[in-house]
């Protein structure tokens, strides 16, 4: 059985002015000044905090990551930030290809997968994010969906040290409604089944793959325990250390 670490990522989205973001994030990173709990740690603020939070957080144990990057280094790309941008503010991650961004920005599989291996180039490491709507579950489409985004998002040259998968049902982001541990186990079981026959059982047995949905307090444990969730990626309970803390603490 691999042990693989778990990851408890946080998703700030667009919530956050400097004090708050600067507060949350040194919340969390002195709790982790006098506790080890069980996973890695990492914050993604929107773009306009990660510095100020990067500084606030240097030489603790809390990561930083940005919530998406351009699939290009530099150039005439206004209002986008590079990979190379998030590296040199201290990222060690990038979210790509979120379900609000392949929704909002009419994000393909093939813009996720070219922001990925933007990602790797620079040294970050990329979360690829899937999942399928209500509709899709409901058509009883679900396995194919997300076999497919694997497919299609994943960068060449991923393995289990510079990609995470986030497996995010979009009927459960923000919704309370949260995916039963036999629904979530099921999606990431076909995921990992999915990575064997694209990068070899090895690098499959080793990729995290982060559940995302409503994880909250009170939800984290039963899901963490699942054989192949290997973490969270969380959105409202990140936005309270209490919360972030305790889905950390259920690893
Ligand atoms: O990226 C994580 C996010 O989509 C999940 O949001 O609020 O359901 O935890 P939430």
């Amino acid at each position: 059985m691999t042990t693989r670490r778990k990851l408890i990522a946080g998703n700030w989205k667009m919530n956050g002015l400097k004090a708050d973001g600067i507060a949350l994030a040194k919340g969390i990173a002195d709790k982790l000044a006098s506790a080890s709990p069980d996973c890695d740690l990492l914050v993604c603020p929107p773009f306009t905090l990660i510095a100020p939070v990067a500084d606030a957080v240097a030489g603790s144990r809390l990561a930083v990551g940005g919530q998406d990057c351009h699939a290009k280094t530099s150039g005439a790309h206004t209002g986008d930030t590079s990979p190379a941008m998030l590296a040199d503010l201290g990222c060690k991650y990038a979210i790509v290809g979120h379900s609000e961004r392949r929704t909002d920005h009419a994000e393909t599989d093939s813009v996720v997968k070219a922001k990925a291996a933007a990602a790797l180039a620079a040294g970050l490491v990329a979360i690829v994010c899937i999942g399928e709507t209500l509709a899709q579950r409901d058509a009883g489409q679900t396995i194919e969906v997300n076999r497919s985004q694997i497919n299609g998002s994943l960068p060449e040259g991923a393995n289990a040290a510079n990609t995470v998968i986030a497996y995010e049902p979009v009927w459960a982001i923000g919704t309370g409604r949260v995916a039963t541990p036999a629904q979530a186990q099921e999606v990431h079981a076909a995921i990992r089944a999915e990575l064997v026959k694209l990068i070899g059982a090895a690098e499959a047995g080793k990729m995290r793959i982060l559940y995302g949905g409503s994880m909250k307090p009170d939800n984290a444990r039963e899901l963490l325990a699942l054989p192949d969730v290997d973490g969270g990626l969380i959105g409202g309970a990140a936005l309270k250390v209490a919360d972030f803390w305790a889905i950390a603490e259920s690893c």
